[in-house]
């Protein structure tokens, strides 16, 4: 798969979705990862030209350096209890809108913000669209754990029918520590069929801050396409 026409993608995908839904003093969600870049600088440029008085909140310590550097308003879930607009990419998204995220280790805060907006806009690349969640993204489900319970809770995880497997850090020893401190373990489930109720088992257990399962949660997905169109769904 040529690499440019997945830039292509993420991009015209971010663009679309920024033109058609920001509007003036809207309170918007700032994903993460490496699409939701491009939909940050089109917000910073509509914000400039045209005055729009936007408040951007951060799901990670790389969307708050994002929102800075572009120049944007920086403000927080204590100022505004109720976020506008949240835009996300996302790792995989099934035919009824829900989503596996978390690739870049940042679900948690991601699921905070959507789970407070009023609308959740998905913008991704043609990689990311399948029938059912497993398909296309077999990394599996992105799980963040308090430290001290990571081994009793992949343990769980197998007799969930799981395959567990700590995310480790790239460029240090050890485990990936997430921007609360915690671990991720990457559960790989095959397809999943019922995504709701596996995501209900995942979060009874102990030790489970949250997973990159978010079911119903999402209004729209735009979908950069290979021949440069943007499927919205
Ligand atoms: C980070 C995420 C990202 O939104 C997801 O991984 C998609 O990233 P990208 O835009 O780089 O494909 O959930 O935790």
């Amino acid at each position: 798969m040529s690499d440019d026409l997945i830039e292509i993608g993420k991009k015209k995908a971010a663009i679309k979705a920024v033109e058609d839904n920001v509007k003036s003093n809207m309170v918007i969600g700032i994903g993460s990862g490496s699409t939701i870049v491009y939909a940050v600088r089109k917000i910073a440029e509509l914000n400039k030209e045209n005055n729009l008085n936007l408040k951007c909140i951060p799901s990670s310590f790389q969307s708050y350096q994002l929102i800075l550097e572009n120049g944007l308003t920086l403000a927080s879930l204590d100022q505004f209890l109720e976020i506008d607009l949240d835009i996300d990419g996302a790792d995989e998204i099934d035919k009824k809108l829900n989503l596996i995220k978390g690739g870049g280790g940042c679900l948690v805060q991601e699921k905070i913000l959507a789970s407070n907006s009023k609308k959740l806009v998905i913008i991704a690349d043609f990689r990311k669209k399948s029938e059912s969640l497993g398909e296309n993204w077999r990394f599996g489900v992105p799980v963040e754990v308090i430290p001290m319970a990571y081994t009793p809770i992949m343990k769980k995880m197998e007799l969930l029918g799981g395959k567990p497997k700590l995310r480790m850090a790239k460029a240090k020893s050890g485990p990936l520590i997430t921007d609360n401190g915690n671990f991720i373990i990457d559960v790989d489930f095959g397809i999943i069929q019922n995504p709701m109720e596996l995501e209900k088992k995942l979060l009874s257990i102990p030790g489970v801050v949250d997973c990159g399962l978010f079911i119903k949660m999402a209004s729209k997905a735009y979908i950069g396409q290979k021949d440069g169109t943007v499927l919205v769904i």
